[in-house]
């Protein structure tokens, strides 16, 4: 639909700009009948284009004025003509900027995807992490569990992931490996992601926070 609206957008200001106007009269003829068939004077019809001849090139009757005289009469035609063919240049600009535009919606969808992936993937390890691993890593996941783990913000997922898979390989002991291998070997692949997403958003939250407190000292 959008895209519709740019292209009569587009084609209305052009349109617009290369509309035209011309006055062509003949004076003192006698004949009505023949009158459209004769050749005109002056603008657009240069004593060579009759009525008929000018709408075969698009113009369009605007206003008709008709005077007597003693030789016959003057008629006077107010002709328009709207230019609607589009020069290949301008075919060449609005294809660029409808591609354009549909390149900024193509990016901007998926991101917004993507922010709507995180934010499922972060609501439902939200869920998992205060049920499951906030008693020991912490509200805010800094805390080192048992004084034996890392803070878990501090680990990227591939730090994570090892770590999971290898306390279920009896791999990985940091000195109280006993307390984190039940929840380990109950951690699915999609859980573990979950969870990850939700400790970034906490670690994001907590940057911005710092900042606030930051720009508050400093005023
Ligand atoms: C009963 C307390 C407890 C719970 C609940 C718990 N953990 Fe742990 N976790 C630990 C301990 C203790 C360690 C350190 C083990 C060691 O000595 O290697 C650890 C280590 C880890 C590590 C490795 C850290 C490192 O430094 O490499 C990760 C990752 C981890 N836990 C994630 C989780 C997740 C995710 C959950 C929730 C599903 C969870 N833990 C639940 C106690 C717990």
């Amino acid at each position: 639909m959008k895209l519709i609206n740019i292209i009569y957008t587009t084609i209305f200001f052009t349109t617009l700009a290369f509309s035209q106007t011309s006055m062509c009269f003949k004076e003192n003829h006698k004949d009505l009948s023949s009158i459209s068939n004769t050749a005109l004077d002056g603008g657009e019809c240069k004593g060579l284009y009759s009525l008929e001849d000018m709408k075969k090139q698009n113009w369009k009757i605007e206003d008709i004025n008709i005077s007597q005289n003693k030789n016959g009469k003057t008629y006077i035609y107010i002709l328009k003509k709207n230019e609607t063919t589009i020069s290949s240049l301008d075919e060449e600009k609005i294809e660029k900027r409808i591609m354009q535009r549909l390149k900024e919606r193509k990016k901007q969808e998926v991101e917004e995807k993507k922010q709507e992936i995180k934010y499922t993937m972060s609501k439902n390890g939200k869920e998992l992490y205060i049920n499951k691993c906030q008693k020991c890593h912490g509200i805010n996941a800094d805390i080192k569990a048992q004084n034996t783990s890392r803070p878990l913000v501090d680990l990227n997922y591939s730090d994570m992931k090892t770590a999971i898979r290898d306390y279920t390989l009896d791999d990985y002991d940091r000195g109280r490996a006993f307390l984190m291998k039940p929840y380990a070997i109950m951690l699915s692949s999609r859980n573990l992601k979950n969870v990850y997403s939700y400790i970034q958003s906490l670690s994001k939250e907590k940057k911005v926070k710092k900042e606030k407190k930051k720009k508050e000292e400093t005023k």
